[in-house]
């Protein structure tokens, strides 16, 4: 909703309101974005006070000698009339002036949420989203710069972009351009963002926000696992569950830059949007330029309320397609099970044992192309290898097809290895400085996406391959960043605007093709989470999250992205043991339990397992797809448990909550562990629900020689009687088994069995070695009462 009344707006969500007004200046004086206050038409009471103007600051002008912009929170900030702080746009004229001062003009409101052009952003009905556009004009320059905020009521997400058109003859050139600015009247907050490495991802750093700049920003190409763009800005004693809490995002996947500045006197200033650094682009006369979107949202609800507003949005207004909504299907990847070494016939024994344990999905992934034997060659030669695949893609998807497992496929279309026919064609279309060494990564060159040719190209090669079979799923992987940045296509004075037009170009190729072959499932990936960002997700339902594969590193970094993104786009999978990154070994539950709070997928070969481990595949994969909707759609919750010291607690809940599923991760088992209790979130208070576990079979081997003081024949550890005795005899795990009110279950909590102490084992015992986990399911209990007469709804 959104409310003008003379000079002042009012943006209101269901919970949050949104203030500013135009001063008599001319600037836009931010006045309060938080949760939902009642006011009347008088703003004065949010309005700064001024009387006269602190030494050594700038007099704005003469028509207005106590406004000093140095101290104002502003809606947005221009360059050189005494704001000194980090402005909104830096830009200048062809006659070199740097100094710009834009004013209000005037403003429109209207019931949609228009497109950007070339840009990815959110969308919703006319009843779901209003737009307010600000039109402010540069006293120095002729250039109008439009501020787009769009009010998504139901989700309480208000987002903002910026739009700069050159309404003059000369050309201008634009050094900066954010997306949002917010103001704060003081810094008593705390910045989390989320930074790490190749299978190092979103790891989470809370910092005090003190004097000076803190900067989360990525001048990698893309949007990057060195730190995400997502980040919080909350109150400096905010928790999961209480305390207010701000999450931004940007919809976009190149180089971006997040500052939260405080000032000297003492307010906080956060700026969010493109990278500036070395940006300029040149606008000629009637060129526009728009700042990708900002994706904002408040909670009073702490970390916890505000994650699942941004989950909320992204499912709702982000995401798009026949895949939106729909559950994702459970998914065999080739890659850590035959890297690039397969043929026809190792690739159908895998599927076929996929198929066995009720695998969906099969993904061929990298190597099936060109000479692909390892990572040094064929980047751009998308034929079929037919020594591998005799029948090629279509042979081959036929086969799975015909087995009942639809089928997939991994492409890396925005790279060229130098041994490849479509290099040794197109050199010019490989990024590259001509008459200088080029550095590489994984011995790859990025294609110069800016170009029109190549991006038509990359449709028209693409297309081809997605035709080549009965392909239903399509991984678009991503594997360097930039270096040597510059373009054989561009005239020297546009190659600073090299990055992002590398990114406009991207998404004019993953429109055309998102369009053409709209039910294809596509999964984003980029190393894992290079390019995790609202962006992608606008044409990608789905993203790999992580090559780490290992459970226990999956934890942190899981949890990393549950805090700005829902577990429908996070994609995850079990796999071997040891760990291909880690060389750990997390037990095959927990490797399973973690992946199931994600879009669930295995990447081992199933074809050397035996089939008691295939049976437990067969079991968790027959568990999830009953629980699956929940998993993958359901509200998520961190869980701060002081119960489980070191280890994580994670539950989703469906939306009508009538069931959900909890989960408790170990890391380091304690000797004498305290009582665990699980508390859980998200349940209705009044509800009866049936909690349980389903029971797992322990293998005499954890115990080792300690089986020996109950077993009636001695057994010596890692002999081959003690293997034949764990293939015939297992022992019992815990039950739990209760009906509790939810109220019960989070404000009391469920006090869970006693944790294995050294001290005998049996049933009533949970046994909870290192990394153990365990899942606790909640089905709303009916026609009964309190006696456990109950019935549940399953
Ligand atoms: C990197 C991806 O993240 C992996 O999952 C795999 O697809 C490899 N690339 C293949 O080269």
């Amino acid at each position: 909703m959104i409310k003008v009344i003379e000079d002042r707006f009012l943006l209101e969500t269901e919970n949050t309101s949104y203030l500013f007004r135009c001063l008599p200046s001319g600037h836009l004086e931010h006045l309060h974005y938080g949760k939902k206050i009642i006011i009347s038409d008088d703003f004065r009471p949010l309005s700064k006070k001024i009387a006269y103007l602190p030494g050594n600051t700038i007099a704005y002008g003469k028509n207005c000698p106590t406004i000093g912009l140095e101290n104002m929170a502003l809606e947005m900030s221009s360059l050189g009339k005494g704001d000194i702080r980090e402005p909104f746009i830096e830009l200048q004229t062809s006659s070199g002036i740097t100094t710009t001062d834009f004013l209000y003009d005037s403003h429109t409101i209207t019931c949609s949420k228009q497109d950007y052009v070339g840009l990815p952003s959110s969308y919703g009905s006319d009843e779901e989203v209003t737009t307010l556009v600000i039109t402010l004009k540069d006293r120095y320059s002729e250039c109008t710069l439009e501020l787009y905020y769009h009010v998504y009521y139901q989700t309480d997400v208000i987002t903002r972009s910026a739009k700069l058109i050159n309404t003059g003859t000369d050309a201008l050139f634009l050094d900066r351009l954010m997306s949002t600015q917010l103001d704060f009247d003081h810094s008593a907050y705390k910045m989390t963002t989320f930074t790490g490495a190749w299978v190092r991802e979103m790891q989470l750093n809370h910092q005090m926000i003190q004097a000076g700049t803190l900067v989360n920003s990525s001048r990698s190409g893309v949007s990057s696992n060195r730190a995400n763009p997502f980040f919080m800005i909350s109150a400096k004693n905010a928790t999961e569950t209480g305390g207010s809490c701000y999450g931004l995002n940007l919809v976009y996947s190149g180089n971006h830059y997040s500052a939260a500045q405080v000032d000297a006197f003492c307010k906080l200033r956060v700026v969010s949007g493109m990278n500036p650094m070395g940006m300029r682009h040149t606008l000629e006369a009637g060129d526009c330029f728009q700042s990708p979107e900002c994706v904002m949202t408040f909670s009073d609800q702490g970390f916890g309320g505000m994650s699942r507003n941004m989950h909320q949005f992204i499912k709702d207004h982000i995401v798009r397609g026949v895949w939106q909504h729909k559950t994702r299907p459970v998914l065999i990847n080739s890659w850590e099970a035959h890297y690039f070494d397969f043929n026809e016939a190792k690739l159908m024994r895998l599927a076929k044992k996929a198929k066995q344990i009720g695998i969906e999905l099969f993904v061929l992934d990298d190597g099936w192309f060109g000479n692909r034997n390892d990572d040094t060659t064929s980047l751009g030669d998308w034929n079929v290898n037919n020594k591998k695949l005799p029948g090629g893609i279509e042979g081959l998807s036929k086969k799975i097809t015909e087995l009942g497992m639809d089928f997939g496929i991994w492409v890396e279309p925005e790279m060229v290895n130098k041994d490849s026919d479509l290099y040794r064609a197109h050199p010019e279309w490989a990024v590259e400085i001509p008459g200088f060494e080029h550095a590489t990564g994984r011995n790859q060159y990025l294609l110069d996406l800016t170009c029109l040719d190549v991006q038509d190209y990359l449709i028209q090669s693409m297309s081809k391959v997605f035709s080549s079979g009965a392909i239903t799923y399509v991984k678009w992987d991503m594997n360097r960043i930039f270096s040597d940045c510059h373009s054989q296509n561009l005239p020297a004075h546009r190659q600073s605007e090299f990055s992002h037009r590398y990114v406009l170009g991207l998404y004019r190729v993953l429109d055309a093709l998102t369009k053409a072959f709209p039910d294809i499932l596509f999964e984003g990936c980029a190393s894992g989470g290079n390019r995790f960002d609202l962006g992608m997700l606008c044409y990608m339902p789905q993203i790999w999250a992580s090559d780490n594969t290992d459970a226990v590193s999956r934890l942190s970094i899981q949890e990393g992205y549950s805090y700005g993104y829902p577990q429908s786009v996070i994609g995850a999978h079990v796999s071997d043991c040891p760990n291909h990154q880690t060389l750990r070994h997390v037990p095959l539950e927990t490797r399973y339990h973690v992946a199931s709070f994600g879009l669930l997928g295995y990447e081992l070969n199933l074809s050397d397992l035996g089939s008691s481990v295939l049976n437990r595949l067969k079991q968790q994969i027959t568990s999830y797809k009953k629980w699956r909707k929940i998993f993958q759609f359901g509200d998520f919750y961190r869980i701060e448990n002081p119960t489980l010291p070191g280890g994580y607690n994670w539950m989703v809940v469906d939306e009508d909550q009538k069931k959900a599923v909890g989960a408790v991760f170990q890391k380091e088992a304690m000797a004498n562990q305290m009582d665990l209790i699980f508390y859980a979130r998200g349940l209705d208070p009044q509800t009866t629900y049936h909690f349980y576990n389903i029971p797992t079979k322990h293998n005499v081997k954890l115990f080792g020689d300690l089986i020996n003081t109950a077993s009636p024949v001695h057994i010596k550890n890692g002999s081959v009687v003690q293997h034949l005795v764990s293939k015939v005899y297992q022992l019992d795990g815990e039950h739990e088994d209760h009906y509790v009110s939810g109220s019960l279950a989070e404000f009391a909590g469920i006090k869970l069995k006693q944790g294995f102490g050294g001290v005998g084992f049996d049933a009533s015992v949970r046994l909870f070695e290192d990394y153990a986990s365990r899942l606790y399911y909640f089905d709303r209990a009916i026609g009964g009462n309190t006696n456990g007469t109950f019935k549940t709804d399953l």
